[in-house]
């Protein structure tokens, strides 16, 4: 059984966010819409979309658009606490390499929420990224 994190409303209104924001991807090049909120420890939550770019290398996930939309309105000192990530095509999705380790300085016991291979899943950030990167 997983640990419930936060409340069944909660995580429904942080799934409706991410739902929502996903329809403001900038995705012509892959097609894969990508939408993600974050619950705050403060019980904000900010979402944001993929955002492609032609070249290709510049594309910011739809995480990291989310984890720096809050820090661009509220600061650094965000605590995250719980993750959920969508995708138009209904297929499964985890946060990237790369996320993982954003959502990780931001949150190092935050909970994500995703579609998972046999269907939705949760799991801690050190589950999905063992020894995250920190400067001490
Ligand atoms: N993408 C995300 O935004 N989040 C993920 O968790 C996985 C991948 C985006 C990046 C790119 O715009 C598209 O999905 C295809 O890789």
């Amino acid at each position: 059984m997983s640990k419930k994190v936060v409340s069944a409303t909660i995580q429904a209104k942080l799934l409706q966010s991410a739902k929502k924001v996903m329809k403001n991807a900038h995705a012509p090049y892959s097609k894969f819409r990508v939408g993600a909120a974050i619950l705050l420890a403060n019980g904000k939550i900010f979402a944001g979309c993929n955002v492609e770019n032609a070249s290709y290398g510049m594309t910011n996930c739809a995480e990291r658009t989310a984890i720096f939309s809050a820090i661009a309105q509220l600061g650094p000192k965000i605590e995250i606490r719980a993750v959920s990530v969508v995708n138009d095509q209904g297929v499964p999705c985890s946060p990237c390499g790369a996320c993982r380790q954003v959502i990780y300085e931001f949150g190092p016991d935050a909970t994500v929420y995703f579609q998972g291979a046999d269907g939705p899943k949760q799991a801690h950030i050190t589950e999905l990224l063992p020894e995250g990167f920190r400067l001490q």
